[in-house]
Parts: C-alpha cells; structure tokens; sequence
C-alpha cells in the first residue's frame, strides 16, 4: 500500500540535507496544523480506499490511493506542496484532482479552456461536495472568477474497489467558452519506482502487452483516429517495479505486489498521459483525445466526459485483472451482472467470403449443428451489390440474386437445425458505389473542395448528423423488426480521414470528435431497448473497438481478424489483462492458416479458441468426418466447462509472451468448485518437457478429482487430490512436440 506519508518521508530525505529542505518542513508542519478544519472525502470499497481533499487554497488534492485503510483511521487534510525553488509554483507541484490550465500548471491539465475575451487563464477551486450514500459522491469546482463550473462524479464499487470518476463541464458565463483539453479524471501515485503496462497492436496484430519502468518525462497512449484503434487501447496498469524486490520480474508483477490500473470507457479519439511531475509524482490524465479537439459551449451548455474507471490490486497484474473482469461482468456488460455464456457460433466469413447464398449458407449451417453449434451468423456480403468490397455498403436490402425469397428461408432453415440467427451489418459505413451515395454524397466525414479519402473503398457516414443517425437506426430497426436476428456482428472496418462536418457552423464543427460517438451509443441504446433479445458484437476489422465504452452496449467483442491459433495465444493473453474471456470471440479456422501458413491441428487450434467464448470459422466443406468427431467432442466439453473459463478468475500461469515455448492458462470458478487448465507448446527442445504446472486459486482443503479434457498427465499424476496437492505439488504434462495442447479439469468431490 502506497500511502503519500511515504512520500513525504521521500521528500523529507531529499530535502534534509538542504536549507531549502528545513523551511519546506517547516512550512508542512505549519499547514498541518491549520489544516483540521479542511474538508476529506473517502471512499472505500473492495481492498482499496480512494481519498481526496480541499487544500488550504481551495483545490481539490489526491490524497491515497491504495490498500483499503482502516474505518477510522483518520486520513489528515490536504495541503499544497512547496514551490520548487522559482521555477515550479505550488499551483504544479501539488498533486490535484481534475487541474484547470493556469496559474502556472506545467503538468498535465484535465481542463483547458478559452474564454471569448481572450482569457485562458483557469483555476479550478472546491465550491461544495454532495454525498450520494457511502459510495458515490459529486463535487463541484469553480474557476476562480469565472462562471465556469465542473462537476466531478466519483463512485466506487464495494465488491471491487473500482472506482468511476467523470466529469461535467458548464458554460454558466454570459459568452460561450472554447474546450480545448477535457479530461474525464487524474490519477496520482507518489514517487516510487514503477513500471508501466500498456497494450498496443496493429490490425490483425492487436494485443501486445509492452511493459517499461516509468521515467521522468511523459508517456503518452492515444487513437487519433476517430474511434477507439487497433493501435492502443484505452487501458494501463502501473505496478511497483518488481525488480526492486529481487523476485523474477515476471512472476513478481504477475501475482505479487500493489498495481494501479485503470480504463477508459470511450470508443472515440481519446489519450492517455503517464508522466512523472517535479517532484516524482506519478499522474495518468485520461479523456478526450486534445489533438484537433474544440468544443464551444455556449451560455448553459455543458460537455460530459466519458468515465475514466480505475482500481488497485496488491496481488500483481493477475489479481489486477481478476478483478477488472469481475467488475465487468458485474457492472458494465449490457445483461451485467449475469450475462449468459456466450453461445458456441458458426461464422461463415472465412469460409465464403463474399460469396454467400441461400444453398452454400444452408450447407454450412447443417454441418454446424451437426457438430453443436448454438448460434449461425452469416457475415458479409448478404446485402445490396456486395459481390466484393467495393460496393454496396449503405444498401442494406437483401441482395436478391443471393436470396431471392429473403433471409427467411434460411433463418427458419438455422432455427430448424436449433440454432439461433446472426447476421453481419457494417452501419457506419458508405461504399461510393453505392445508391446511398449516389443519392446523399454529403453524409460522409469530408472537408468540402478537398479529397475524399478511401479505405477498402469506403468512407464513413457522418453519425454526428441527426439525418443519419435517423437513417442508421431506422433501417437497423427495420431489419431487425422484420427478421428473425438473435445477433448483429457490428463491423467498423476503417478510420477516419478528412473529419469535417461541413452542416455544422464552422466553430462547432470539431464538435463531431463527441457527438459521433454519443450518437453511436445512442443508437445501440435505442435499438437494445427496442429489441432487448438482440445481442451485439464490436467488430471493427478485429479488435479495433474494444473499450469500456462499447461494452455498456455490446456482448462480446472481435478480438482480432488473426485466428491463427498460435498467435491468437498471446493475443489472448494481452487482452486479457484488460477484458474477460467471456467477451473474448475466438474462432477455429482452417489450417494451413491464411496469415501465416502455419500447419496446426484442428485439436491444437480448439484448445486455443476454447480459452475465450468459442466459435467455428473453418470452411466445413472441407472437413473430413475425423474433424466432424473431433469437433463435436471439444465443443460438448466446452460447453459443460465454459461458465468457468468465462466468467471465474483467470490465472495466466505461463505466459505465451516474448517467445515462450509453452504457455499454460488456468481459470477457476468463483465458488472454487472446478478449475480448467489450457496448456500449449510452441515446440518442446532438447527432449526437455512440459514444466511443472502449480495451480492456483484452490481450495487447499476440498478434493479434487482430475479429468483430462484433452493430452494426459505424466505416470503416476493422481485421478484425485487435495487443493492443496494440486497447488504445490502440481501436475507434470506428458506434453512434447510442436504445436501441442492439453487441457484437464478438476471438480471438487462434495
Ligand atoms: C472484418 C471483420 O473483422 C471480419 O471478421 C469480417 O467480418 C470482415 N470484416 C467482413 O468484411
């Protein structure tokens, strides 16, 4: 637990040895005493406390972060800390809240604003807080003379500790103002060595995990591109720097030691900002991305930020994404805090492509069923002139060459076979050769003279318009009224270019960074209420929009367009520091695999689909009745396991990360009652064997019987054992060769 009394003992060594340090003591002393009477306001859930204060200026300060505090410990009050000689004003040394830019901030700010005489100067102070219960709580900042107000939301959950924090901006003066820089919340740690964690990828390269020592100087992580990104992801971690420890850094960070995290619940433009301040300090600033970002409020009007959700764990980055899943599951998922398991899906995209039809879907449909699969979805290619990628998105009729009676057919055909119906939509989207743009060439994202970029020969409607915000929802809402659609995979297959809204007054026009994304929310919202057994993926060309912000809407995510097995291996296990297996889609595809022509078996690259929410992918046109068998055996053993892959706490016992020959995964229930463990060799060297699996998260008491869903144990492995056995002594893997997989379960024996 870091507590900022560390931090001042930090300070005070720095400083004894100087004069300057005697008089900052002095001047601490000095303002402890007055500070009594000041205002501290705590908040405590899970195994963390969060506490923040009024300062003896009136700003809002940081005060802990950490391990949860005894009930009545008493945190003391806030206040400022010194100027650093003349260059730092105690405005930037001390660690605040939600900073307004001004009186000299050299660090990050969460709000920067013009105002319309040409004053830029913004000095938020405490006006008043309202307690909501024990756990939530607003408070309102004022600027010092101006009439601009933000009221900071702060709740915390009381099984995780997680806490919500946002902001709301209001223009109360009698001129509109300009945001130039709208955080949603500050987070600071006190000086320390940590290190930073951070996912970034590419497209079909998403979900790396890169970890770094934090150094002076900032770090930042951002999309610029309109929507979330396959480039980074909205989410980090910070933990204390293993190496301090003398512990192996990878077992040290992952199941020992305080970590800090947090995620941004936005699927636009958004930053991250990790930097260290003059005096050590740690502060992570996270909201709307400031790049090309000016929203004028006028006279009334205010700006809500997205949620910047952030908690602690003191058991590694394991524990730290034990808990974000619990909380996501439980609070932010659409049917949280019981969203079913996720039904085993047939998706026909890699099989067919473009080419869909009634016969060739029908045909893959029977084969589906015929192995358990829950759920068929047809993808791409259903709809207007889609015969390739260059026509007919906008056009959302039944292409009748393909289906000449309809969807119909084919969805009484899938429910016959006792799946249920999804199908693939792309509704942001406009191809050029297309009667949608044919008749509104305006709707689209364009700065008008100027070229209108295209990628994959689209461009993106302009969802900031009412017009087409009406014209999304209204043919998504037709489609789903006259069909029989258990699902919609939402695709988003590129970013923005030229993002003019040209409609909008000039001054207002950058507004569409906001008003995108609140009207893409707004339609998902619309059309879940108004079908609420539609269930919706976020797809955008693979992970391109996975965020806490979509996931308020959607079920499940595309994780990525890359389903090669091995791959997806440390794919999955770099999204999973930020996002559960239960919205995690994994699918089994054809071998060799297209990216990477790399041979795996169809056991092999089940296993790997089955640590996430399963599906097929594969051309089953091709299989053999080997495959069929093999097939049906995995899936009906998923389907009496998956509630505990997807949804208990998940233990990453050997990384898959940096070239690791082998990696193993175990998830166990939240009632302790099964655990099922995945394990994977890249390629086995030197007749060395599979290493030592020592479970986790058991109940050392309760007997636990052994059965292997795939591979087997080494001679002599016990059929059954205590928790205890299984946690220390383990299980040796008769597991060796290339591309090989095992998975077991335990069940406790009542
Ligand atoms: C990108 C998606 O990620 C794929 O799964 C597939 O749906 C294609 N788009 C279809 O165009």
């Amino acid at each position: 637990m870091i507590g900022f009394d560390k931090m001042k003992s930090t300070l005070q060594l720095r400083l004894s040895f100087t004069l300057a340090g005697l008089l900052v003591l002095m001047l601490f002393a000095a303002r402890s005493a007055r500070a009594q009477t000041r205002q501290v306001f705590r908040l405590d859930g899970g195994n963390s406390t969060y506490a923040f204060g009024v300062n003896e200026r009136g700003d809002l300060q940081t005060l802990y972060w950490g391990g949860r505090l005894g009930p009545d410990d008493k945190i003391p009050a806030a206040h400022s800390y010194m100027e650093w000689a003349s260059f730092d004003s105690s405005y930037t040394t001390t660690p605040q809240e939600y900073a307004g830019w001004g009186a000299g901030l050299f660090t990050e700010p969460a709000l920067k604003v013009s105002f319309a005489d040409g004053n830029r100067d913004l000095v938020l102070h405490f006006v008043q807080a309202t307690p909501n219960g024990a756990q939530s709580l607003e408070v309102e900042l004022k600027d010092i003379s101006r009439e601009v107000y933000v009221t900071l939301k702060y709740s915390i959950d009381a099984d995780s500790g997680i806490l919500s924090r946002s902001a709301n901006i209001k223009n109360r003066e009698k001129q509109s103002i300009v945001v130039e820089q709208a955080a949603a919340a500050q987070w600071t740690l006190p000086p320390d060595r940590y290190m930073l964690s951070y996912l970034t990828g590419r497209w079909a390269g998403e979900w790396t995990l890169n970890q770094e020592p934090i150094h002076p100087g900032s770090r930042v992580i951002e999309s610029r591109r309109g929507s979330t990104g396959h480039q980074a992801n909205p989410w980090f971690a910070i933990s204390r720097d293993a190496s301090q420890k003398n512990a192996g850094p990878i077992t040290a960070a992952e199941e020992y030691g305080e970590v800090w995290f947090g995620a941004l619940a936005w699927s636009g433009s958004w930053r991250l900002t990790v930097e260290v301040n003059e005096l050590d300090f740690v502060r992570v600033t996270g909201g709307f991305n400031p790049f090309d970002f000016r929203y004028k409020l006028n006279p009334g009007e205010h700006l809500e930020t997205p949620v910047f959700y952030g908690g602690y764990s003191d058991h590694g980055l394991g524990g730290a994404s034990r808990v974000l899943h619990r909380f996501e599951i439980a609070n932010v998922l659409p049917h949280a805090p019981n969203p079913k398991p996720r039904p085993v899906i047939y998706n026909s995209w890699e099989a067919t492509e473009f080419k869909v039809d009634e016969p060739g879907q029908v045909a893959l449909a029977e084969k589906a069923a015929s192995i358990g699969v829950d759920r068929f979805v047809m993808d791409d290619g259903w709809f207007g002139q889609r015969k390739t990628d260059h026509a007919g998105l906008g056009d959302w009729y039944v292409n009748p060459e393909k289906f000449p009676n309809g969807l119909k057919p084919l969805i009484d055909k899938v429910h016959g076979l006792g799946m249920d119906f999804g199908l693939w939509v792309e509704p942001e989207m406009v191809n050029p050769d297309s009667d949608l743009y044919r008749k509104h060439p305006d709707w689209v994202l364009n700065f008008p003279g100027r070229p209108r970029s295209e990628q994959r020969n689209q461009l993106v409607l302009n969802l900031a318009r009412s017009d087409v915000r009406d014209y999304v929802e209204g043919f998504l809402d037709k489609l789903l009224s006259e069909n029989d659609i258990a699902f919609l995979k939402w695709d988003y297959n590129r970013n923005w270019s030229e993002p003019g809204w040209d409609q909008a007054p000039v001054d207002q026009q950058q507004r569409v960074y906001v008003e995108y994304i609140r009207n893409l929310y707004a339609i998902l919202s619309h059309l879940r209420n108004k079908h609420p057994n539609v269930e919706i993926e976020s797809c955008s060309g693979g992970g391109g929009r996975v965020d806490l912000g979509i996931l308020h809407y959607t079920d499940e995510v595309w994780p990525s367009d890359n389903t090669d097995p091995f791959d997806r291996l440390s794919m999955q296990d770099g999204f999973s520091y930020a996002y559960p297996p239960q919205i995690m889609m994994a699918w089994v595809t054809d071998s060799p695999h297209w990216l990477n022509s790399r041979s795996t078996s169809l056991t092999y690259r089940m296993l790997s689909s089955m640590q996430g929410s399963l599906g097929i992918g594969a051309n089953l046109n091709h299989w053999t009745a080997e495959d069929f068998a093999t097939a049906k055996r995995l899936i009906a053993a998923y389907h009496s396991v998956q509630p505990t892959i997807v949804r208990g706490d998940l233990y990453r016992l050997i990384s898959p990360r940096d070239g690791s020959e082998m990696s193993a995964t175990e998830s166990v229930a939240r009632d302790k009652n099964q655990a099922v463990v995945f394990a994977f060799t890249h390629s086995t060297q030197e007749g060395r064997g599979f290493p030592l699996l020592q479970l986790q998260g058991l109940d050392p008491d309760a007997e636990y019987q052994l059965t292997f869903i795939e591979g087997k144990g080494l001679a002599g492995t016990p059929t059954s054992a205590s928790g205890a056995w299984w946690m220390h002594y383990g299980v040796w893997l008769d597991l060796r060769g290339d591309f090989q997989a095992a998975a077991f379960r335990l069940d406790r024996q009542h």
